[in-house]
C-alpha cells in the first residue's frame, strides 16, 4: 500500500480546496507523482460520497470507473443474493472496472474475475490485496472468450459510447451473455425497455440517495418485477403490483410522489392509493395514510396554473421557503419562482405543478 497516499487521506479526510496542498505536494515530488497524489485525494472524496465503496481508505481509483462502479451497499445486496439464488455454482465476473462490485462478491464466495483494461485491471488487483482477498483469480482478455469452467456469470457491461441505447451499445453485449444460457445476473441502466429481456427473467430497480441507480436482471427467473430502496442499514422491497384506477383528487386529501425505483417498478403505493391521471405515477389517499415508498404532500387547494393565478395563490398563501414541483407539466421551477411574489410569513409550503384527470392543475400543498 502507498502509505503516503493513506496518511494524505487520513489527514485531508473531507473536500477542500486544492490550491495550497497542490503546492506543497509538488514541492516535495515529481510533477506526475504529485498530480496522481491530488486525483486520488478527490477521487477518495468522491468514493465517500457515492458510498462507492465500503473501506474506500487504501484503495486506487481511476476516474471513469469510479463513475461506472456501483456502490457498495448496492452491490453488497447483489452478491448476496447471488450467494442464495446459486450458492454452489462456479461464478466468473465479466468486467470488474476497479473491483465495485468484485470487493463485495469477494465477501461470499471464491471466483474468477475478468478485466479486459489492462490500468484498470493493476488498480483492481491492488485493491483486492489491499482489502485481503487473495483468493480471486484475476485475468485479462476478453471475458466472452475465456468462459471454460462458468457455471454462473456476473456483468455489468459499460457504455461503448455517451448515445447508444442498444444492446450492442454495451460491453459486454447482454445479448451475447443471454445466449450462451448460462444462470446470469445483470447490472443494467434503470431506463432500459422491459420488453427487450429475455422472458421470465427477474428484475430489481434498486434506488440509492434519492435516485433509480440501476436494473438488476437475474436469469433463470420467475417473471417477478421488484424495487428496492436503501434505508441504511437495511432496505425496503416490494413487488409490481396491479394499476390503480384513475378516481378524483380533492382539497384535504394527500398526495404520494414515489420513490424513482418505485415508480419504474410500479409498485403503487401505498396500496390503498389511487391515481390521479392515466399518465403520472402519483398517488392520492384519503389523510392519514403513509408510505415508506413515498413523498407526501397534504392538499389544500386545487386550482388552475396559469401565471395569473399563481400570483394570486403565492400572495393569499405567502409561502417561504416555497417549494415547486412539476410532474406532467411544461415550466421551468426557477424561473417561475422569480415571477411570483416572495412569501415573508407563510410558513414553509408546496407549489405542486400537475396534471388532475387530464387537466393542468396547481396543488397548494404542505408537506406531510
Ligand atoms: C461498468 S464497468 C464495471 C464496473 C464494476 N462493476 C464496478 O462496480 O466497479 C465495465 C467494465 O467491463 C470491462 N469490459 C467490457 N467488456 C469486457 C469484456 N468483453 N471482457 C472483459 N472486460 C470487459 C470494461 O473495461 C469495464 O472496466
Amino acid at each position: 500500500m502507498d502509505s503516503e497516499l493513506r496518511e494524505l487521506r487520513l489527514a485531508h479526510p473531507r473536500p477542500e480546496p486544492l490550491m495550497a496542498l497542490g503546492q506543497k505536494l509538488r514541492r516535495h515530488h515529481p510533477s506526475e507523482r504529485a498530480i496522481w497524489l491530488m486525483q486520488q485525494l478527490e477521487m477518495y472524496w468522491d468514493a465517500l460520497r457515492l458510498q462507492a465503496f465500503r473501506q474506500p481508505l487504501e484503495l486506487y481509483f481511476e476516474a471513469q470507473a469510479l463513475q461506472m462502479g456501483s456502490r457498495w451497499p448496492l452491490a453488497e445486496r447483489r452478491a448476496l443474493e447471488l450467494a442464495a439464488r446459486f450458492p454452489t455454482l462456479r461464478l466468473v465476473e465479466i468486467g470488474a472496472g476497479i473491483g465495485g462490485d468484485t470487493l463485495e462478491l469477494a465477501r461470499t464466495r471464491a471466483f474468477r474475475t475478468i478485466e479486459q483494461d489492462e490500468s484498470r485491471r493493476s488498480y483492481l488487483q491492488h485493491n483486492l490485496e489491499a482489502c485481503g482477498f487473495t483468493e480471486v483469480e484475476v485475468q485479462g482478455g476478453d471475458g466472452l472468450t475465456r468462459l471454460d469452467g462458468a457455471q454462473l456469470l456476473y456483468a455489468d457491461p459499460a457504455r461503448r459510447n455517451a448515445k447508444g441505447r442498444q444492446w450492442h451499445d454495451l460491453a459486454p453485449d447482454p445479448a451475447e451473455l443471454w445466449k450462451l444460457g448460462l444462470p446470469l445476473c445483470l447490472k443494467l441502466s434503470p431506463g432500459l425497455d422491459e420488453s427487450q429481456l429475455p422472458s421470465g427473467c427477474d428484475l430489481d430497480y434498486v434506488s440509492h440517495q434519492g435516485v433509480c441507480k440501476e436494473a438488476t436482471v437475474w436469469t433463470p427467473g420467475s417473471g417477478r418485477v421488484r424495487a428496492f430502496l436503501y434505508r441504511d442499514p437495511d432496505w425496503l422491497v416490494a413487488e409490481r403490483r396491479e394499476t390503480p384506477p384513475v378516481a378524483p383528487l380533492e382539497p384535504g386529501m394527500w398526495l404520494h410522489e414515489p420513490d424513482p425505483a418505485a415508480i419504474r417498478a410500479q409498485l403503487w403505493q401505498p396500496l390503498e392509493g389511487w391515481r390521479i391521471d392515466e399518465t403520472l405515477a402519483l398517488l392520492a389517499t384519503e389523510p392519514g395514510l403513509r408510505s415508506e415508498w413515498t413523498q407526501t404532500f397534504e392538499v389544500l387547494e386545487i386550482a388552475d396554473g396559469d401565471r395569473k393565478n399563481l400570483i394570486r395563490l403565492q400572495k393569499h398563501y405567502d409561502f417561504q421557503p416555497l417549494e415547486i414541483k412539476k410532474r406532467g407539466f411544461d415550466v421551468e421551477p426557477e424561473e417561475l419562482r422569480k415571477k411570483l411574489p416572495r412569501g415573508t410569513s407563510g410558513g414553509a409550503g408546496v407549489l405542486y405543478l400537475t396534471r388532475v384527470a387530464g387537466r393542468h392543475r396547481a396543488l397548494i400543498c404542505k408537506r406531510v
